[in-house]
C-alpha cells in the first residue's frame, strides 16, 4: 500500500455533509458526477453547490485521487539526485492546495511530510464553493485533528491571499484537478502574486490535459520556472522550448503516468459498481520550481553518465515472445523521442520487474544496438 493513511467508505461515511440514505443514492449521485466531468461539462459547476454530489466526490474521487501525490513523490525521487534537499524544501513551504474540493491535497501532503509536521509552517486550502470548504474543513478536522491548526480555509482571490500570506515564506503552490476549471489565467495570476517556490499541477491523463498542462507550462518557463518532473530542465529552457510528443501527427501520444489503483476493497467495489475504472490511473504531474539548485542535480542525474541514459517512458507499446518495446523520451538537452526494444533473453531474472515499469518512471539504459535513427535495442539497469 502506497498511501499510509488507508481511506476506506466506512471513515469517509462519518464526515460527510450528506448522508446517502442507501448506496442506490450514492451511485445515483455518482453517476450524475462522472457525467458532468466528462460527457456534460456543461454542467461541470453544478457539483459545488450540492451538498449530494460533494459528498459523492468525497466518497470516490477523494480516495482515487489521493494516492497520486505519492506517485508523484516517487517519481519525482527517481529523476532528482538530492531528494532529501528537494523534500526538506518543500516541507518549508507554506503548502497552498488551489482548488483544494474535500482537501484533497491538503490531506495527502499531511500524510506524506507528516514527519515534518513540527515545522511552523503553514497551509491554505483555498476553493470557490463555501460547501465544499465545509467538507474540506470536515475531513481535515476527521482524519488529521492534530494538524488542524495549521489548516486555513477561504475562498481568497490571488490578490487577498497576497495579503494574507507571509512574503518571508517560501511557498508551494498546488493545483489538483482544478486547473481547468479556475481556468490558466487565473492560475497565472495566483503565480504573479504570490510567487511560489514551488508548482505542481496534477491532472487526469489525457492528451487534452497534456496539451492544457504545455501551454501554462511554457508560460511559467517565461517567468524563470523551471521543470523538474517528468522533463529535464533544459529540454523544455528556450530556445530549446519544445517537446517531441507535441509534434505527433500519425499516432497520438502524449506524455503522462498510469499507476495501478490500490485502495481498499470497498473503494474498488464502489468503482465497480458505478462502472469507473481505477484498476489503472491515467493521470499527468508537472512539477516546476524556481530554484536553481534543483537544475544542476536533475542534470547532473539526467545526463549520460558512465554510458548510461535515462529517458521517461511514455508508452508501452508491447510484449512479443522475444522481446518488451517502450517509447522513451531521452532526458537530455535535446530531446528525442526512441522506441527501445529489450530483448527477453537479456532480462530472464528480471521479466517481472521490467513488465511492471510504470508509464512516468524513469528508465536507466545502454544503447546495445541502433537499430535505426529512432529505434534502439538496449540493456536495462534496474
Ligand atoms: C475536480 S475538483 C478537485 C478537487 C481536489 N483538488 C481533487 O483533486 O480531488 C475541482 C475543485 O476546484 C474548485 N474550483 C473551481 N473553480 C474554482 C475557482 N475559480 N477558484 C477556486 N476553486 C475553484 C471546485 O469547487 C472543486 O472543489
Amino acid at each position: 500500500m502506497i498511501f499510509s493513511m488507508k481511506l476506506n467508505l466506512n471513515n469517509l461515511n462519518k464526515l460527510l455533509l450528506h448522508t446517502f440514505k442507501d448506496e442506490a443514492e450514492l451511485l445515483k449521485n455518482l453517476s450524475k458526477l462522472h457525467s458532468n466531468f466528462t460527457s456534460e461539462r456543461g454542467k461541470i459547476s453544478e457539483y459545488r453547490e450540492s451538498i449530494a454530489l460533494i459528498s459523492a466526490y468525497t466518497m470516490f474521487y477523494l480516495p482515487t485521487n489521493i494516492i497520486k501525490f505519492k506517485w508523484m513523490m516517487y517519481f519525482l525521487q527517481h529523476t532528482i539526485n538530492d531528494v532529501a534537499k528537494l523534500e526538506n524544501d518543500m516541507a518549508d513551504c507554506d503548502f497552498i492546495d488551489l482548488g483544494t474540493g474535500p482537501a484533497t491535497y491538503v490531506l495527502a501532503y499531511l500524510d506524506y511530510f507528516s514527519k515534518f509536521q513540527t515545522k511552523n509552517n503553514k497551509i491554505y486550502a483555498i476553493d470557490c464553493s463555501d460547501l465544499m470548504l465545509k467538507q474540506a474543513n470536515l475531513c481535515v478536522q476527521s482524519l488529521f485533528p492534530i494538524f488542524k491548526e495549521k489548516v486555513s480555509f477561504g475562498k481568497w482571490k490571488a490578490h487577498e491571499l497576497q495579503k494574507i500570506v507571509s512574503s518571508e515564506r517560501k511557498k508551494w503552490l498546488f493545483v489538483g484537478h482544478s486547473l481547468d476549471e479556475i481556468g490558466q489565467e487565473s492560475v497565472l495570476n495566483y503565480v504573479e502574486k504570490i510567487n511560489p517556490k514551488v508548482i505542481t499541477f496534477l491532472t487526469p491523463g489525457t492528451s487534452s490535459s497534456f496539451k492544457e498542462l504545455m501551454i501554462i507550462g511554457h508560460e511559467l518557463r517565461r517567468k524563470r520556472y523551471t521543470m523538474i518532473y517528468p522533463c529535464h530542465f533544459s529540454c523544455l529552457s528556450p530556445p530549446n522550448d519544445h517537446c517531441p510528443l507535441l509534434k505527433q501527427t500519425q499516432e497520438e501520444r502524449w506524455c503522462h503516468q498510469v499507476i495501478k489503483g490500490d485502495f481498499s476493497e470497498d473503494v474498488t467495489r464502489l468503482s465497480q459498481l458505478a462502472s469507473i475504472d481505477r484498476r489503472y490511473l491515467p493521470f499527468i504531474a508537472h512539477i516546476y520550481v524556481c530554484d536553481s539548485d534543483y537544475e544542476t542535480n536533475a542534470n547532473a542525474n539526467a545526463n549520460t553518465i558512465d554510458n548510461k541514459m535515462r529517458g521517461r517512458v511514455v508508452k508501452f507499446i508491447g510484449e512479443s515472445k522475444a522481446d518488451i518495446q517502450l517509447d522513451v523520451c531521452i532526458l537530455k538537452e535535446q530531446k528525442q523521442l526512441v522506441r527501445v526494444q529489450i530483448l527477453k533473453r537479456d532480462i530472464r531474472d528480471n521479466l517481472k520487474r521490467v513488465r511492471s515499469i510504470l508509464l512516468g518512471d524513469t528508465l536507466t539504459f545502454e544503447i546495445k544496438k541502433v537499430i535505426s535513427n529512432d529505434f534502439y535495442r538496449i540493456g536495462v539497469f534496474l
